[in-house]
């Protein structure tokens, strides 16, 4: 099969081709991504000249350079991802979240083939008691979640409408390797590291459910191939915490790493304003990934955080080159006005 892996050098889609290309060598990959700040094609490091991957630069929007491209399945990461540069500015949100999606669909239409959008938990809004279901409404309160909503309801009303062989995944928060560091989990292990203050927003009570990103990659894996068509997924780590006790144990490992004293990172901890509309709580029940396919997590939060730190520890110059660069600009509009260095 030639799959249309879209976003391929951000996070979770890079992490993706590498799993896939373990697993399942039998597929041929063409990775369509336009390099975004996001995308860094150093995450694809040591397969570029395999045999059965192909790298295309490109915009999931434009829609000649979609025609021009030979697939048979398409798996959708391409996306603007973080909550906070969209209350900064949502227009590249909508643009590519939206529009992007719906060009895809329009692509997979034409060729008959299955499409797997990779969505997220944040559709649902946030939850003060129990877990979402796949039942759930869709109540998204950040312009980037209102954004994955939209592409959501666009594919289900493509299945509806064309008897599209659609299908999504909504994940909870990921970790691991080659995560950019505006995210919490890396941007407060790179900070410790430099000894920078690390904004935590609000109180620090929200909470979040994290899960290893190579499980994500399993559970799209299995979803793409075995999958219902029009059926939507929910995959998640069955691993709450608070963002103030992820944020100590990640300093308690980075000191244990680097021999400093066991509270040596602690101090750099700082509150700042909150973030506006800042969900509360994500909590998903992944329970029908288990019943229709067996996926459960398979990486404790305990061993995923160890190695993450280590991978963080052991690749600086990966991150050290992605915060020289238009990062700090960013950093400086995002936190200048809260946190004083
Ligand atoms: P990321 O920001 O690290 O990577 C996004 C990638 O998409 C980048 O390589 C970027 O260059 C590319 N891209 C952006 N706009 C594009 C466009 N118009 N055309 C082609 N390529 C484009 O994101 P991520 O964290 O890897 O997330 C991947 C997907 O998973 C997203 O759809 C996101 O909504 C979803 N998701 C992420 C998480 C998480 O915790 N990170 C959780 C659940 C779901
Ligand atoms: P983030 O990694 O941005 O993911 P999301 O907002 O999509 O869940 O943030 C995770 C949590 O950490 C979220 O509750 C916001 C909080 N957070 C901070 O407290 N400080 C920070 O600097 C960042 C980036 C996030």
């Amino acid at each position: 099969m030639r799959i249309l892996v879209t976003g391929g050098a951000g996070f979770i889609g890079a992490n993706f081709i590498r799993h896939m290309l373990a697993s399942h060598p039998e597929h041929q990959l063409i990775n369509l991504d336009n390099l975004t700040y996001a995308g860094n094609l150093e995450n694809l490091k040591g397969i570029e000249d395999l045999p059965n991957y192909t790298f295309v630069k490109g915009d999931i929007c434009d829609r000649q350079l979609l025609h021009g491209l030979d697939f048979d399945g398409i798996i959708n990461f391409a996306a603007e991802s973080h909550v906070d540069r969209s209350i900064l500015d949502s227009y590249p949100f909508l643009q590519t979240n939206i529009f992007g999606t719906q060009n895809l669909l329009e692509h997979a239409k034409k060729r008959g083939c299955r499409m797997l959008q990779v969505s997220t938990d944040e559709v649902y809004g946030s939850i003060e008691k129990g877990l979402f279901t796949e039942e759930s409404p869709i109540t998204p309160n950040s312009p980037y979640a209102a954004s994955k909503a939209s592409a959501d309801l666009l594919v289900g009303a493509y299945h509806e409408t064309f008897g599209m062989d659609v299908l999504i995944t909504r994940c909870s928060n990921n970790y691991g390797p080659y995560q950019f560091p505006e995210k919490l989990i890396p941007l407060v292990i790179s900070h410790a590291l430099e000894g920078r203050a690390i904004p935590v927003y609000g109180d620090g009570t929200n909470v979040r459910d994290w899960l290893y990103v190579l499980d994500h990659c399993r559970a799209i894996d299995v979803v793409f191939h075995r999958g219902k068509a029009g059926e939507v997924y929910n995959v998640g780590g069955i691993n709450e915490q608070r963002n103030i006790d992820i944020i100590r144990k990640i300093l308690t490992r980075v000191a244990a790493r680097t021999g400093a004293a066991a509270d040596g990172f602690q101090g750099l901890i700082a509150y700042v304003k909150d973030r506006p509309g800042h969900d509360r709580r994500y909590a998903i029940d992944p329970s029908k990934m288990e019943r229709e396919f067996g996926w459960r997590p398979m990486t404790g939060f305990e061993e995923g955080i160890n190695l993450t730190v280590d991978w963080y520890l052991e690749n600086r110059e990966w991150w050290k080159h992605i915060i020289s660069g238009e990062y700090m600009q960013y950093y400086q509009t995002q936190y200048g006005g809260r946190l004083t260095e």
